[in-house]
């Protein structure tokens, strides 16, 4: 039995591979579209700083957390907690995880369609004005249509079903290591671009120049809830890549590292995007489809856009694959390890579950536009529910799990590496985040921003 789990479990091989990997999960659509469009929605630089403050002192303790605990038990988001407490019913926490992971497949899986459809459009010339009104038009039929979006969400699970179903890290976490250099050059080719458009400083202003009168409470929710999503926390897909990495890894140094990359790729997002914006005479506040007018305009005003345009959205369309196949995995590892289905009984029921779901986010803007659950559409929902709450409530538990349930001397061994690094005062710093920064900061902003408790 032992043997089969272990033999189960490849694990990420080098130290490079498992930061391939980790950060292929945080980054993804989170960076170049979400970052972009929830930072414009919600007045630009303040809302950045308070984003910041949210992965320094909540995410990232998070983050190490669900590390240690994957780490440490070998075993997926419900196994763990039932390996460290097997009497009590933490391990529920792993089961909203599992939820969650559904949740935010069916709408991240209806953008990811929409960004394979872009690689298409923008190489077959369907996309080669510089006009905003016409980048708008050809999003706009795109959305608005009825099987043309649902075949490419259908394409995106058949395309992450088959490679986890292949067995996953080998072949992604290889083409990963390769392309994300090359998501960074394309960001910062843009980024020049974008700079130097005409009248691009007031997109400047916006991104670096906060206005604190824009702070309010759900704008403190949205950033929380932001930060959640971009790091991958609060649903145990680090519990679950972090079963797979090696024991001699400096856990901490890791998340430091992965968080402070992926914070970079959002601002070389969101630099390749406002200075655009303003100087091609748009507000930042469009929503969702900010990603996909924006920058298809700005490709178009410049020489050899339509070449960039293509790798931008293949690179973009790699970047969420590689998010969505943690997301899957955390189901995956659930469901193999838990109820011993194969991989590939779990990977089709589990792609067909998302595809039935995820429609419903996709056909938001057509057939169901008028549906609404608590005044939202399916896609907003989804969106709203797992960010800003499911995954900061998980972030709670988890945070309260590792500070008093599991304790310092078993964070201590694990961090250490059974004694091997001395970083007792970082240990020290954590314990108290978990213990009290992550779940007090938390549930305040939960309570305010969801308006339980008013001032
Ligand atoms: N971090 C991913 C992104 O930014 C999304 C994600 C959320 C992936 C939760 C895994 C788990 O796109």
């Amino acid at each position: 039995m032992k043997k089969e789990i272990s033999h189960k479990r490849e694990g990420f091989s080098s130290s490079i591979g498992v930061i391939a990997a980790v950060l292929g999960s945080a980054v993804g659509l989170g960076n170049i579209w979400k970052f972009p469009y929830v930072t414009g929605a919600n007045g630009g630089a303040a809302f950045i700083l308070v984003y910041l403050v949210c992965v320094a002192l909540v995410g990232l303790p998070v983050m190490l957390s669900e590390h240690l605990i994957g780490r440490r038990t070998k075993a997926n988001a419900v196994g763990a907690f039932q390996v460290l407490q097997p009497r009590r019913p933490w391990f529920l926490v792993g089961g909203a995880g599992v939820l969650s992971a559904f949740l935010i497949m069916a709408f991240y899986t209806t953008v990811a369609g929409w960004v394979y459809a872009y690689i298409f459009k923008a190489a077959g010339g369907a996309l080669v004005s510089a006009k905003p009104e016409d980048t708008t038009n050809v999003f706009n039929s795109l959305v608005s249509g009825v099987g043309e979006p649902l075949f490419w969400q259908i394409l995106v699970l058949l395309v992450i079903g088959t490679i986890i179903m292949a067995g996953v890290t080998k072949g992604i976490e290889r083409v990963t290591k390769l392309l994300m250099p090359l998501l960074f050059i394309l960001l910062l080719i843009i980024d020049i671009r974008s700079l130097t458009l005409p009248g691009a400083g007031a997109g400047l202003a916006f991104l670096f120049k906060p206005d604190f009168s824009k702070i309010t409470v759900s704008v403190v929710l949205a950033a929380l809830g932001l930060a959640f999503f971009k790091l991958s926390v609060g649903m145990g897909a680090m519990i679950t890549y972090g079963s797979y990495v090696d024991k001699n890894e400096n856990l901490p140094h890791m998340a430091i590292k992965v968080a402070l990359a992926d914070t970079l790729v959002s601002l070389m997002a969101g630099i390749a995007i406002f200075p655009a914006v303003f100087a091609l005479g748009f507000t930042p506040d469009k929503g969702p489809q900010l990603l996909f007018i924006i920058i298809p305009a700005v490709f178009n005003s410049m020489p050899f856009g339509r070449v960039f345009m293509v790798l931008f959205f293949m690179l973009t369309a790699v970047a969420a694959t590689g998010a969505m196949l943690s997301l899957l995995e955390v189901i995956i590892a659930y469901l193999t390890e838990q109820y011993r289905w194969t991989r590939r009984k779990a990977t089709l029921l589990t792609i067909l579950a998302i595809g039935l779901l995820g429609s419903t986010a996709t056909l938001s803007n057509s057939i169901f536009a008028k549906v609404t659950v608590f005044g939202k559409t399916f896609f907003d929902f989804f969106d709203f529910t797992t960010s800003n709450i499911l995954l900061p409530v998980g972030g709670i538990f988890i945070a309260l799990f590792v500070g008093w349930q599991w304790g310092y001397a078993n964070v201590k061994r694990e961090m250490s590496n059974e004694g091997k690094l001395s970083n007792d005062g970082l240990v020290r710093l954590f314990m108290f985040l978990v213990k009290f920064i992550v779940p007090i900061a938390i549930t305040l902003v939960l309570l305010v921003g969801l308006n339980v408790i008013h001032f």
